[in-house]
């Protein structure tokens, strides 16, 4: 399997070269306003589908709040805000994206959830969020986002920067499939298109081993199909703890 997928790979990438040269010449950031209005609509789908999963994963978030206050949360890579409707009441939320262009898209999600207490919308890449004080915040909060930061490992060490101590980093990413499947395959195959038409997004990325060599006190990760096309379908979900 391994030449096949080497060689279907190369075909892929030449044939993906005008989108390489559409990108150099600054197409790539017409994009980033488009991509907004397409991720809005796909998280209705993502969310209908995953709704379970994330009720399982954000119940466990009321743990993670200081006695007597109300939750500190920090969204990192929030785009249009398709996780708002599970946080709890009175939840204080601190979002960032490095898109701007989500802005209008998160304020209905914004207006949607008035049960939240929205302090902050901050532009700026999760392996930059020097905006956040260390150990101010008691969660951070990851979906759907370690697939296309340039840097996983900074991304990880930020959350743990920002994160107070006993404080929890929550996931819920697609990955890399088991390389004894077809999926892995095509994964490798077609993660230059998936690069192109989804900013940037990687569908080969081992994300678990990352959050395994973070040096958390507590990880909490469960590997899992996702009933969704099969190039994202291996998914991982949980947490850890600072
Ligand atoms: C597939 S969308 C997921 C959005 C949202 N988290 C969700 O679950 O619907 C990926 C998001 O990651 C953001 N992103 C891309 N690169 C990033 C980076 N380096 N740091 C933080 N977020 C990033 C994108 O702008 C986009 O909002």
């Amino acid at each position: 399997m391994s030449i096949l997928m080497h060689v279907c790979t190369l075909v892929v990438k030449i044939l993906t070269l005008p989108l390489l040269v559409a990108d150099l010449l600054g197409l790539g950031r017409f994009y980033k306003r488009v991509f907004p209005a397409l991720m809005y609509r796909f998280s209705f789908s993502y969310n209908s589908k995953m709704n379970e999963k994330k009720r399982e994963l954000f119940r466990e978030l009321p743990r993670f709040s200081p006695r007597g206050g109300p939750l500190r949360l920090l969204e990192v890579g929030c785009g249009s805000g398709a996780n708002f409707q599970h946080y709890p009441n009175g939840c204080r939320v601190t979002c960032t994206d490095p898109n701007p262009h989500f802005k209008s898209y998160l304020q209905k999600s914004m207006d949607t959830n008035d049960h939240l207490v929205y302090e902050n919308f901050v532009v700026a890449p999760g392996e930059d969020l020097r905006v956040v004080e260390d150990n101010s915040v008691d969660v951070v909060v990851c979906t759907l986002v370690l697939c296309s930061v340039k840097n996983t490992p900074k991304v990880i060490q930020e959350a743990k920067r920002v994160l107070r101590p006993g404080g929890a980093f929550f996931f819920l990413e697609h990955v890399e499939a088991d390389p004894s499947t077809w999926i892995y395959f095509l994964q490798h195959v077609f993660q230059p298109f998936m690069y192109y038409f989804l900013d940037g997004c990687d569908p080969t990325r081992a994300t678990w081993k990352h959050l395994e060599a973070a040096g958390f006190s507590d990880l909490q990760l469960r590997h899992f199909q996702a009933p969704i096309s099969a190039l994202v379908r291996p998914h991982i979900v949980g947490f850890a703890v600072k």
